[in-house]
C-alpha cells in the first residue's frame, strides 16, 4: 500500500528477518528508479519517521533490500516479528567516505565480545567481491588499534590482481591461500617510525587483529599469514611491492567472503591463568 503525501510518497513496507539479520525491502527497483545499473547505491529517508541514510544490498531480479540496524531496530521499537513501518527513500548522493564506514559499523550487528569468541581464521573464500567501503572498514579498524606511543608506523597495501596475489601465495606453502583470495593487505611497519623493533612488530600485530576482527564483523573471512623477517618470501615481498628502505612488512592478511565452515572453540584455559604469582 502507497500513501502518498506532499513530502514525497510514503510507502508502508514490512521489516523482516533473514538469518539473524532484519532488512526492509526497497518496494520498487531502485537501480531503475535511479538510474544507478552498476555501483552502490546510497539512500536517505525517513523510517516511521527517524532519519536513516543506508546503502542498497541487491538480491537480482531487480530486488534491492536494506539493513536495519540494531540502533535502528531499537528506536523503531522493533520485537521480533515482522513489523510494517512507513517509510521514505530517496537516493543520496553526497554520503562521505567517513560517513560511509560509519553506516557498516552500526550495521554490523556482532557484539565485540562475539566477534573476539567466534572468529576463526578463513583460508578457503567464494568469488563474491569485497567492496571498498568494507576495506575501508577493515583498513579504519587497522588505524585504530593502539601502538606505543602513539607513534602509528603502519603502513597497509591493499592488494586486488589476481597476478600479484598468485605471485604472492604460489612461493609460501603456509600463505598458498592468498593464491584465492579475493584480496589481501600486506601490513608493513615503519622502522624510522618505530625505531624500536619489538614495539614496532607489536604495533603491526595489534593493527592485523584489529582487521581480522573487523572483518569478521563485516561477514568477511580472513587469516593472518605471519612473515618471517630473514625468509626469502620476506625478500620477495619487499622487492614485489618496492617498499622504500626502512619499510618493513610484517604479515599478510589474506580476505574473502567465507567458503569454509569453521566451529567455534572454547578456549578458556584455567591450567594457564596464574593468580598473583605462577
Ligand atoms: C603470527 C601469526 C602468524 C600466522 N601465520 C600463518 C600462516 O603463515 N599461514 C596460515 O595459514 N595461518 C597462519 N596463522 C593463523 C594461525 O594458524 C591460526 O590463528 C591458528 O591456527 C588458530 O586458528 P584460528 O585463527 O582459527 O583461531 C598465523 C597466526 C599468527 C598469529
Amino acid at each position: 500500500m502507497i500513501i502518498e503525501e506532499q513530502c514525497g510518497i510514503i510507502y508502508e513496507v514490512e521489516m523482516f528477518k533473514d538469518g539473524g539479520k532484519v532488512y526492509i525491502r526497497i518496494p520498487f527497483n531502485a537501480k531503475e528508479l535511479f538510474n544507478k545499473p552498476k555501483g552502490n547505491i546510497y539512500v536517505k529517508g525517513t523510517i516511521n519517521t527517524i532519519s536513516y541514510r543506508n546503502k542498497l544490498i541487491s538480491k537480482g531480479n531487480g530486488v534491492q533490500i536494506m539493513l536495519i540496524n540494531k540502533k535502528m531496530q531499537k528506536m523503531l521499537g522493533y520485537d521480533d516479528t515482522n513489523m510494517k513501518v512507513k517509510l521514505t527513500v530517496t537516493e543520496d548522493n553526497n554520503i562521505s567516505e567517513e560517513e560511509v564506514i560509519q553506516t557498516l559499523i552500526e550495521d554490523s550487528n556482532v557484539d565485540v565480545l562475539s566477534a573476539i569468541s567466534t572468529r576463526r581464521s578463513i583460508r578457503e573464500y567464494t568469488e563474491q567481491n569485497i567492496t571498498d567501503e568494507e576495506l575501508n572498514t577493515i583498513l579504519n579498524a587497522g588505524f585504530c588499534a593502539p601502538s606505543a606511543k602513539n607513534k602509528r608506523p603502519c603502513n597497509f597495501i591493499v592488494v586486488k590482481n589476481k597476478t600479484l596475489l598468485m605471485e604472492l601465495g604460489k612461493t609460501n606453502i603456509n600463505g598458498k591461500m592468498i593464491i584465492n583470495a579475493n584480496c589481501c593487505i600486506v601490513v608493513c611497519g615503519d622502522k624510522i617510525l618505530e625505531g624500536i623493533k619489538e614495539l614496532l612488530i607489536a604495533d603491526c600485530a595489534a593493527s592485523t587483529q584489529n582487521m581480522l576482527l573487523a572483518a569478521h564483523g563485516l561477514g568477511i573471512g580472513a587469516v593472518w599469514c605471519g612473515i618471517l623477517q630473514n625468509s626469502d618470501w620476506k625478500k620477495q615481498i619487499s622487492r614485489q611491492f618496492k617498499l622504500p628502505e626502512g619499510i618493513i612488512p610484517i604479515a599478510i592478511i589474506a580476505l574473502g567472503y567465507p567458503n569454509e565452515i569453521k566451529i567455534v572453540e572454547k578456549r578458556f584455559d584455567a591450567s594457564k591463568v596464574h593468580k598473583e604469582i605462577w
